[in-house]
């Protein structure tokens, strides 16, 4: 059997800067991974088969999932027994079917033997970004990515009000279509402390509808930016919200256990940036 994560994807800055004819819009984002995840195993079968547990699984069982889409994708004619395992809210910001496409495919070229394809975007525009898996700047639809050298260390809190986001209503609902982009050369970042300074000064374009549709937005960022945290923000469409912490593996713990002892029904949790 074979085990792969899905770690979730951060958009720690979201810069919409045009859109193109066919609708999709033109995206300048730098993203993070999170040792915080989904995990698909797969094993040889006769047949073909999905199984969803896990504390978000409800619904998601269906023919169209999206690992099942990377499984034909992959391997037209193979057969494997799958497990997800869905630890992390759907719908939420945070990469999730994107996500749990890549850890497919990774589980799947392992136990079939065979090369993880070039170009895996036909999937969903989040899924070559989630193939790569470490921090990359993410330009065009979603679908040019540069890696980033290392970043500062940080940990991270992320927190999700339980309200699922649709991102093309988010999309839609952007009233100014082009925004600038980041920096042309993005600068060093000696620190933690100078990264979050940096961040502060990037926006995430989507925030603003987001907000607008799901106002549980606004508090969850307003909760974040009142623990002791370097710098928070929305993630992706959202409705899920991160907030970076120095790498003490103690403050975004903390802050994790004041949040679910105040907010029960919001969804949190804390680990690294990876
Ligand atoms: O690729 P994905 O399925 O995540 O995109 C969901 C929807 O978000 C698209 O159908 C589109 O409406 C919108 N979208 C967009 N521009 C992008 C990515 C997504 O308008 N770059």
């Amino acid at each position: 059997m074979i085990t792969e994560t899905a770690p979730a994807k951060i958009n720690l800055t979201l810069h919409v800067t045009g859109q193109r004819s066919d609708g999709y819009h033109l995206l300048d984002s730098l993203v993070v991974f999170a040792d915080i995840g989904d995990q698909i195993t797969a094993s040889p079968a006769s047949g073909l088969s999905l199984r969803v547990d896990g504390p978000f699984a409800a619904g998601l069982e269906g023919d169209d999932n999206l690992v099942l889409q990377a499984a034909r994708f992959l391997g037209p004619q193979r057969k494997a027994r799958i497990t997800l395992t869905k630890n992390l809210p759907v719908a939420s910001g945070i990469g999730g079917g994107s996500a749990d496409a890549a850890a497919a495919l990774r589980a799947l070229s392992r136990l079939w033997d065979v090369p993880l394809p070039q170009d895996v975007a036909a999937l969903g525009a989040d899924v070559p970004a989630c193939v790569h898996g470490k921090p990359l700047r993410l330009q065009g639809i979603g679908d040019r990515i540069s890696p980033l050298p290392t970043l500062p260390a940080l940990d991270i809190l992320l927190v999700n009000p339980g309200v699922s986001v649709s991102t093309p209503a988010i999309f839609k609902a952007l009233t100014q279509k082009a925004h600038p982009p980041m920096p042309e050369v993005l600068p060093d970042w000696p620190d933690a402390a100078n990264f979050a300074g940096w961040l502060a000064r990037q926006r995430n374009d989507l925030a603003a509808p987001a907000m607008q549709l799901a106002p549980e937005i606004d508090a969850v960022l307003h909760r974040l930016r009142a623990s002791n945290c370097l710098f928070a923000g929305m993630s992706g469409s959202g409705a899920t919200c991160f907030a970076l912490f120095l790498p003490d593996g103690y403050s975004a713990k903390a802050a994790q256990a004041q949040i679910a002892a105040e907010t029960p029904d919001w969804w949190a949790a804390a680990g690294k940036v990876n």
